[in-house]
């Protein structure tokens, strides 16, 4: 695996650069500054169409010249927007059809960001011109490293519902079902009288009277997401054009339902993500693991670019807490950890005005005479000495399957229990490998899981016949497989598979559920093992029945008392776990370390609770992250140097509340 082709020495550093902001004296003091934190790429021009084309086809690019100049003469280099992820004010005053339009008929307009109908082609021939416009310009220059398209498509503006799109929507539909016999076959028209007698009679789903048509939202959900990424495609084809080797990207927003990001990411030269820490959960730091494990994902293992996260506080949340000391650096080194080549940040000077002044930065208000400043130079000198960590491989011996299809599914409308969401117990089974050391890598539903001990399918409410059937290889040829409620349950045109639930899993499981009960809000339920261990349950259990697997908890009380709630089932060479409820932190715990055992699945390190241990390999050296999230000291065993010190470890590597290690050879 090499490194992302971007021309750096080692990992990249810096942050999202919208000079626009600031008067041009500001700009030389940026590049002193950058290169005092050695900073060596950044993000620039995301949003500055306004400035670059302030009149429909007049085009300024003088003042980019000098910011491009000044940057390359400060050695650092530029992944350059495309400046499209927000139109100017003379594209909707101009083209009112290119404002995007919610479910209810209201048009949005500018004054924010992102007002543009992802389906207009008024939008994306403007688009392109303007790709075409920076392609030409900067092709060869020095300081270009990547292309940046868009910025964190279908972030506001998900799906538009206007007249455009629904017309690029009967389009799709076209293209997918052939006629409108197929059409209402797929989407179960037969019932409410919703049948369509031609494809013209199609429209997005708008507010409807009551519940819409499921497999109707999926579809629009399907187009979307489709639609956006025709948006990328437009521009990236006139890049490639022009720089067929530089490398593109789109910066991804991997824990958001908005894009199928299975189907974009083969479609982008180097998977970028941006990921910001929630205040509110406990434990955010294993939310940002799993972030990290699904942009590795989406990067089919490889290396991958963090290109967004905050050095503090942010401003879109409803309490916006700043950073503690050396949060910023253990936050990036997860990233590393888990294969990104590289820390980035939004942005790189605090803006004085706007929505965003309140949200922290690499340069803060305070100026650099600040604890915050003092921290991003010594992240920038942290990453330069683990430079040889790029481009390395992360071990990992566990797979989760993610699916953001099965997502838009389970969360439709009508569901059994609005408390079953999708990713719940994604995030509960990879938080519980998560403190036992073991790294899960995520991958798609169509993965091929021979190189993997153990797959996790959590609540994958829908698959398809082929996906189904190459989890049941899996686990024929020796795998172990263990799958939560509400998966298998329906084709991929959101039809129930009949006969008894889980219908894609019923089998593999060796169960058969003949109705779901789910619990109501602030229900629980014991649970009580063979060995006599208890535990807890809610939201959810199921009339279940053992078809040749074993019971491994029950039911103590409930409205189940006495049945199955968890099972293992010897299925050909390998093991089929099923969790029909949903298990409180102990019990899941204790349950995956019993299933990690039984499939010969190992931590990367043995780490005290709360201390995270991720091993990253190249053909050869390892390197050992050690990344103390508590507030006591710890310490791992390993041997080899920390690069973060350049101390060498003998036997152990000690940690400082807070505080992080990278051992090679470790
Ligand atoms: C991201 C976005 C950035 C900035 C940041 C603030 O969603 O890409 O432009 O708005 O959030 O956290
Ligand atoms: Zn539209």
């Amino acid at each position: 695996m090499t490194s992302l082709a971007l021309g750096l020495r080692g990992l990249a550093h810096g942050g999202d650069y919208n000079p626009e902001q600031w008067p041009r004296e500001t700009w030389r003091d940026d590049i002193e500054l950058m290169r005092q934190a050695g900073v060596n790429l950044v993000t620039l021009g995301v949003f500055s169409w306004a400035w670059l084309e302030p009149e429909p086809g007049r085009y300024e690019f003088d003042w980019l010249d000098e910011v491009m100049d000044l940057l390359a003469g400060g050695g650092i280099r530029v992944d350059l927007a495309t400046a499209t992820a927000s139109p100017p004010a003379w594209l909707g005053q101009r083209f009112p059809e290119t404002l995007p339009v919610t479910a209810e008929g209201t048009v949005l307009g500018h004054g924010s960001r992102q007002a543009y109908c992802p389906s207009s082609p008024v939008f994306r021939a403007h688009a392109g011109a303007l790709a075409e416009q920076l392609a030409s310009r900067y092709r060869g220059h020095e300081a270009l490293a990547m292309w940046h398209v868009g910025n964190e498509y279908g972030c506001h503006v998900t799906c538009c519902w206007c007249d455009v799109s629904a017309a690029a929507f009967r389009s799709w539909l076209a293209d997918r079902y052939g006629s409108a016999e197929a059409l209402n076959e797929a989407w179960g028209t037969a019932f409410w009288s919703q049948r369509y007698g031609d494809l013209d009679q199609v429209l997005p789903p708008r507010a409807t009277p009551t519940f819409p048509n499921p497999t109707h939202q999926l579809d629009f959900r399907r187009f979307s997401s489709d639609e956006l990424l025709a948006c990328f495609t437009n521009e990236r084809d006139v890049l490639r054009r022009h720089t067929p080797d530089v490398p593109i990207t789109t910066n991804f927003m991997a824990h958001s339902a908005s894009i199928d990001c299975w189907r974009w990411a083969p479609e982008l030269d180097v998977v970028s993500n941006d990921h910001y820490l929630l205040a509110h959960l406990p434990d955010n730091h294993i939310d940002l693991a799993f972030d990290a494990d699904t942009s590795r994902g989406l990067a089919r293992g490889g290396p991958w670019l963090l290109m967004e996260h905050s050095t503090s506080a942010v401003n879109w949340q409803p309490r916006n807490v700043p950073k503690l000391p050396g949060e910023t650096l253990r936050t990036s080194l997860q990233h590393v950890a888990r294969g990104s080549d590289g820390a980035m940040f939004f942005q790189w000077r605090q803006s004085r005005a706007g929505a965003e002044k309140y949200h922290s930065a690499m340069v803060p208000h305070a100026g650099p005479g600040s604890r915050l400043w003092r921290e991003v130079v010594q992240l920038g000198e942290t990453l330069r000495r683990l430079a040889p960590v790029a481009g390395a491989t992360v071990d990992a011996q566990v797979a989760l399957v993610l699916s953001w299809q099965a997502g838009w599914a389970c969360e439709g409308p009508t569901q059994p229990s609005d408390d079953v969401t999708y990713r719940d117990r994604a995030h509960a089974l990879h938080a519980a490998l998560f403190r036992q050391g073991i790294t899960v890598d995520v991958v798609p539903p169509d993965a091929d899981l021979s190189g993997y001990r153990l797959v996790l399918v959590p609540t994958l409410y829908l698959l398809t016949d082929a996906e189904a059937a190459s989890m049941a290889a899996y686990v024929d040829a020796g795998g172990h497989l263990l799958v939560t409620y509400f998966s298998g349950i329906v084709d991929e045109h959101d039809h129930v598979r009949l006969g008894g639930y889980p219908g894609a899993f019923r089998d593999l499981l060796g169960v058969r559920v003949e109705e779901f009960h789910p619990l109501l809000a602030g229900q629980s339920v014991r649970l009580r093992g063979d060995d006599g261990r208890t535990g807890e349950a809610d939201v959810w259990t199921e009339d279940l029945h053992l078809a040749g697997a074993d019971a491994v908890l029950s039911y103590a009380d409930g409205p189940r008392a006495g049945t199955p709630a968890v099972t293992r089932h010897a299925a050909g060479d390998g093991v089929a776990w099923y969790v029909a409820t949903r298990t409180d932190r102990e019990t899941t715990d204790h349950l995956l370390r019993q299933v990690c055992d039984d499939a010969g699945v190992s931590a990367a390190a043995a780490a005290p609770p709360g201390v995270e241990v991720v091993r990253r390999r190249t053909a050869d050296d390892t390197y050992l992250f050690v990344l103390n999230h508590t507030h006591e000291a710890a310490s791992v065993p390993a041997d080899g140097i920390d690069l973060v010190t350049g101390r060498e470890v003998t036997g152990s590597v000690d940690l400082v509340p807070g505080g992080v290690a990278v051992v090679q050879g470790g």
